[in-house]
């Protein structure tokens, strides 16, 4: 699918290698590595980064985005879609993933022995007086929710009826006249010592 999805951006030619990135073994040294919406699945992910680590040539580059899911604020607050988005956060959890990874990135990257972390804030900040983001937003939302379903399901922390909750919270959320969404993830980064 990347090599599909790529094709249509870049005529040059891009190997892909299919491995687990804590344990990376390339022949090659890189000039920048690019993680997003990676380590907030992984169990330990300074391992992944000091994997990136030793395969950045001196002075390589380190790019990150990563989720910050505490920081999920919504008006009204609806009880359906607070409840699903607990459960959705329990999972990742008892995946063994971090949903809130991205506000540690400095601290993880500066263990590893990153030096010159920048950290920024990406997001959305949405309400009624731009009510069409606000509607294509939850709408997103949404989807991204229900990705998680069907093993949240399986693992009996959520049922049927929490998913249609869930959806109808936020269609109603969208309308409201008090309607407020609010999402920051976060974005490092960070050099190799030369
Ligand atoms: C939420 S997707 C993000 C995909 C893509 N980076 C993007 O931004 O759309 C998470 C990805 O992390 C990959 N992943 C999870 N653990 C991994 C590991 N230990 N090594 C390599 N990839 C891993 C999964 O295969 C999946 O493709």
């Amino acid at each position: 699918k990347a090599q599909i999805n790529l094709s249509r951006f870049s005529e040059r030619e891009i190997n892909f290698v299919n491995q687990d990135a804590a344990e990376l073994n390339l022949e090659e040294k890189f000039d920048a590595g690019f993680i997003c919406w990676v380590l907030e699945h992984v169990e330990d992910p300074k391992k992944v980064l000091r994997s990136v680590y030793e395969h950045l040539h001196p002075e390589g580059i380190i790019y990150l985005t990563e989720v910050f899911n505490s920081s999920f604020y919504f008006l009204p607050k609806l009880p359906g879609l607070e409840r699903y988005y607990n459960a959705y956060n329990a999972h990742q959890i008892q995946s063994g993933g971090d949903p809130d990874i991205g506000v540690k990135l400095g601290n993880l990257l500066h263990e590893v022995g990153f030096e010159e972390i920048e950290l920024q804030r990406g997001g959305f900040h949405l309400d009624q007086s731009r009510p069409e983001e606000l509607k294509r937003m939850t709408a997103y939302w949404k989807e991204l929710m229900k990705s998680a379903a069907k093993p949240m399901l399986d693992t009996d922390l959520i049922k049927e009826k929490d998913i249609r909750e869930m959806e109808s919270d936020l269609e109603a959320i969208a309308k409201a006249s008090n309607s407020v969404f609010f999402y920051q993830f976060v974005q490092a980064k960070a050099k190799r010592k030369a």
